[in-house]
């Protein structure tokens, strides 16, 4: 089986991804996560693996976002999303996607770091995939306000800045 990868604009791609959204994340599954009443940002990029038939097997969101660390701007690359159709897993296709998306990141050369947010039982799949669990507080924007996000585990991707510590203001929605 071929692979193919694009990588495209965060909104034209969405009604191809929306599917693999409600296949894995119906509402009914999603109520029953930690990060159930978070309003999440919408991605800028997605990065998408598709298979012979030209569906879409694995989805990888990119954000992007100026934020502050410790009160200092500093200019983020989110990741989240990170889904593979569940017929489709264990062959290394959300590695791929990550790395796709890791790479469009650095290749951007003004990113200071990766910052993505997952739940405990996934931690260890990042931390093999070089990812660091970020040991600061991140606030986030809510409708009802600021709020210090913990609904999800922050790690973070060292990119022109190794931040591991300290304070994260996302000035915006989490993802
Ligand atoms: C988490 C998730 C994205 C992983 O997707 P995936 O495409 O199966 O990921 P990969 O195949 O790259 O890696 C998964 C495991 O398979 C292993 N693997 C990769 N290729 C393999 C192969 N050819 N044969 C056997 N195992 C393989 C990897 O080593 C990895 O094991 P590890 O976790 O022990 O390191 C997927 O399970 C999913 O969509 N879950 C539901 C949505 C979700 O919770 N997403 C996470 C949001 S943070």
């Amino acid at each position: 089986m071929s692979i193919e990868i694009d990588i495209l604009n965060g909104d034209a791609a969405w009604s191809e991804v929306e599917p693999l959204y409600q296949a894995i994340w119906p509402p009914e599954v999603v109520a029953k996560l930690p990060w159930a009443d978070i309003v999440s940002a919408h991605a800028d990029m997605r990065v998408l693996l598709r298979d012979d038939m030209d569906d879409v097997v694995c989805h990888v969101g990119i954000y992007r976002r100026e934020a502050k660390w410790n009160g200092r701007k500093v200019n983020i690359g989110g990741i989240g999303g990170v889904l593979t159709r569940e017929d489709s897993r264990r062959r290394g296709y959300a590695t791929i996607a990550l790395d796709a998306a890791v790479r469009t990141l650095k290749d951007e050369g003004s990113v200071d770091l990766g910052l993505l947010f997952c739940e405990p039982r996934h931690a260890p799949f990042y931390i093999a995939r070089g990812w660091t669990p970020f040991e600061g507080d991140i606030y986030a924007e809510q409708p009802g306000g600021r709020i210090r996000f913990t609904a999800t585990l922050p790690h973070v991707f060292d990119l022109r800045r190794k931040l591991h510590r300290g304070t994260i203001d996302l000035c915006g929605l989490p993802w």
